[in-house]
């Protein structure tokens, strides 16, 4: 029997104990604070500007970061490499349509392509696009072509603090107002997105699912979902809802996808390779969307992805309907979200898919919004443990029109948990590290930019703290800390 790898240890804790081997390892480097202050200055205080060099544990992202399985690498040997009509697409489409019970496919080079053309096909100017919550990407792919996002989650969904199984459902009574008021003719989709990855990797619930598709049926809209984080998903509504607890996840990921029209997903994430794709059972969809694969990704039997990268796929696909690969990640990041929420360090709760998220707002309350808390923690983190997080906060915003800032709705440090990456002892070196910084919070301070592009500024920007106070934290270390690294 497949199941999650949370043992029950003779000493009464339950402790999530790796259920697969190591057997190619990369070195780590753990530099002293004083080279870590060095990195980050330099990369202006933004994390995505550090070198690996300089990292020691990479939680910035799951994406292209998950460790493949040794049948992965083995399919790659077996790439039929062919510009058309290859047997390894043949393989994957066989996957896609076992996994997922979908007739049609497109590949493409990763997820944000799916996004461009699938949006590019549905959304005219004007037009409003309901929604969970957004993705960066999502978002601006949506904005190109004259469309609005609107996110209708449930109130409650942005609590920091909750039991609430399943945050990332959509607020039905929402979507009927939203449909009501600007008509169905003006809603030309509504997305659903799996494991939603801003609101803190929070899943929706089946029934959820269930009750949008029903009034997205009564008007004639079809139901896209991103499935990059389905594995997950489809492995807390097993947890989570009664209905579905003695139910095996393969059933589960096929009835996700039963209920939508059009699905497209992340490979980087859900199968741990680079790549993506978008799947259908409706011709006229498939139809509609495959002139624009060829012209802007490859042709249809690769779709921008190489051929070892589609062989891998199909494995990996395959992969999310084993509970003890899909699992590995979510009980780690519980384990840490539940260790530190029993210490008083506030994170988001329940747990969810993707990684742990720590909420700035509540661990620098002195920072003010406009001083970014989130982009300050992430930088402070670093330079205390060498782990590489990424802000999820208001850097990741944008500008508004007369040029202030949009405060986002949280103030998030993320901390991927790539999938079967990380030990249980580095898991706790976090928490362990996190604690200390959690102790000496006050001596953390804001941030301002001194580079600022403006398309999706969180990637390259540059910031300057607004006080020495890097300076002071790595004074407090040393002293904690004497020598050690
Ligand atoms: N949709 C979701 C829900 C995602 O999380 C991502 C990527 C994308 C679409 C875009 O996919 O990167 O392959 O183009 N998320 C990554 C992250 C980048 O770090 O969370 P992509």
């Amino acid at each position: 029997m497949e199941q999650s790898p949370v043992i029950k240890f003779f000493s009464g804790e339950e402790i999530p104990v790796e259920l697969h081997k190591v057997r190619i390892v990369q070195k780590l480097h753990l530099n002293p604070i004083e080279e870590r202050l060095g990195a980050i200055r330099e990369a202006g205080y933004n994390s995505f500007l550090l070198s690996t060099r300089n990292v020691f544990l990479d939680m910035l992202t799951d994406s292209g970061t998950n460790a493949m399985s040794d049948n992965q690498i083995a399919s790659m040997l077996r790439a039929d490499d062919a510009y058309a009509g290859s047997q390894s697409f043949e393989r994957l489409q066989e996957a896609i349509q076992d996994v997922f019970g979908a007739k049609y496919f497109l590949p493409v080079h990763q997820g944000r392509a799916a996004e461009h053309i699938i949006f590019q096909a549905f959304v005219k100017p004007g037009d409003i696009i309901p929604m969970n919550y957004h993705f960066t990407t999502t978002k601006a792919h949506i904005e190109i072509p004259g469309g609005t996002i609107l996110e209708i989650y449930h109130d409650d969904a942005v609590q920091i603090k909750s039991t609430k199984p399943f945050k990332g459902d959509i607020d039905i009574e929402k979507l009927k107002n939203v449909i009501a008021k600007h008509g169905a003719e003006h809603v030309p989709l509504v997305r659903m997105e799996a494991s939603t990855n801003l609101l803190g990797g929070q899943p929706f619930s089946m029934a959820n699912m269930r009750e949008v598709r029903a009034i997205c049926d009564k008007h004639n809209i079809p139901l896209i979902m991103d499935a990059s984080l389905i594995g997950e998903n489809a492995y807390f509504i097993k947890q989570r809802e009664a209905e579905f607890k003695n139910t095996p996840i393969k059933d589960i990921l096929l009835l996700m996808c039963g209920l939508c029209d059009v699905v497209y997903f992340s490979s980087r994430k859900v199968s741990s390779t680079r790549g993506g794709g978008i799947f259908t059972n409706n011709v006229k969809y498939y139809d509609m969307l495959k002139d624009m694969v060829i012209l802007y990704e490859g042709f249809l039997t690769y779709g921008g992805c190489s051929i070892r990268e589609i062989e891998a796929m199909a494995v990996g696909l395959r992969e999310t309907q084993d509970e003890t690969v899909i699992s590995q990640s979510p009980s780690f990041i519980k384990f840490l979200v539940e260790s530190l929420d029993a210490k008083g360090i506030p994170v988001v709760t329940p747990a969810g898919a993707l990684g742990c998220h720590v909420d700035a707002t509540g661990f620098l309350p002195h920072v003010p919004q406009s001083e970014y808390p989130a982009g300050a923690l992430v930088a402070a983190f670093y330079l205390v443990s060498g782990v590489r997080g990424m802000e999820r906060g208001t850097v990741s915003s944008v500008r508004d029109a007369d040029g202030n800032d949009v405060l986002a709705d949280l103030e998030l440090m993320r901390l991927a948990m790539p999938r079967r990456v990380f030990t249980l002892s580095q898991v706790k070196y976090v928490l362990d590290r996190l604690d200390w910084l959690y102790q000496n919070r006050e001596l953390i301070g804001g941030l301002k930019f001194y580079y600022e592009p403006k398309v999706l500024r969180f990637f390259m920007g540059k910031m300057e703290p607004t006080s020495p106070w890097p300076e002071k934290l790595m004074a407090k270390f040393r002293a904690d800390f004497g020598n050690s690294l």
